[in-house]
């Protein structure tokens, strides 16, 4: 089977043979593609009962019912999370994804693929202050939209705002395109700031600095 690329990169980035929790899993394709290609032990889930059966009805289509478990369930409620566990949450805005993970008990998560559609400084740095590190962060276009998928793994890493906003690992990777859409998005903002409001004027200046060093190298 073939996933659409979001999806792929997310899959790239679980580790074979884990278990794995997908919080709002909607038609659960990418569980029966992880089951099926890295052989990794599901509990699909989904706050809403329509997206969950249609999840159930590809798992059945699959002939998977036996392999992956479903859960109505709003994020990790009631469900028996085994140590060791992959959580991923994907195609939901941030607050939703802290909210997610802030009522959870995440002792027995090891790692964490989150795949936002906004605000990712505030994603990076409240997951960071949960407990976790950035291991690897992937760029893709879909579409003609950027994609950020990022892997946290437990543990502690010091990380600068910039870091938060544009990505410790990325930062470090070549994603022209990427940074070119972010210094555009910040010139425009500049743009639109009024004079009198300077020190704004300032922060953002330093990011479009800090952009165009990224760009360089
Ligand atoms: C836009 S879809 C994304 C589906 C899939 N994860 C993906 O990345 O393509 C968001 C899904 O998350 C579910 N969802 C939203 N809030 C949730 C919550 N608190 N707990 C579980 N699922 C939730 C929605 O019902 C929906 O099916």
């Amino acid at each position: 089977m073939k996933l659409p690329k979001r999806l792929e990169t997310i899959a790239n980035l679980v580790d074979n043979n884990v278990n794995v929790i997908d919080i709002g899993c909607d038609h659960g394709l990418l569980d029966i593609y992880l089951t099926l290609n890295k052989n990794n032990y599901c509990i699909a889930t989904d706050i809403n009962k329509n997206a969950l059966n249609s999840a159930i009805k590809n798992i059945e289509k699959y002939k998977l019912k036996d392999k992956i478990q479903t859960r109505l369930s709003d994020g990790f409620d009631d469900i028996d999370i085994k140590n060791n566990t992959t959580a991923i949450i994907s195609g939901m805005g941030t607050n939703t994804i802290i909210s997610i993970l802030k009522k959870a008990d995440l002792s027995k998560i090891s790692n964490l693929i989150i795949q936002s559609n906004n605000n990712l400084d505030e994603l990076r740095k409240k997951i960071i202050k949960l407990g976790f590190y950035i291991e690897n962060e992937v760029v893709i276009k879909e579409k003609k939209i950027f994609y950020v998928v990022i892997k946290f793994k437990k543990g502690y890493k010091k990380y600068n705002q910039f870091d938060y906003y544009y990505g410790p690992i990325l930062k470090n990777k070549n994603y022209l395109d990427y940074t070119n859409y972010l210094l555009l998005l910040n010139q425009k903002i500049y743009n639109n700031i009024p004079k009198k409001y300077v020190l704004k004027k300032i922060k953002i200046k330093q990011k479009i600095k800090k952009l165009n060093k990224i760009k360089r190298t």
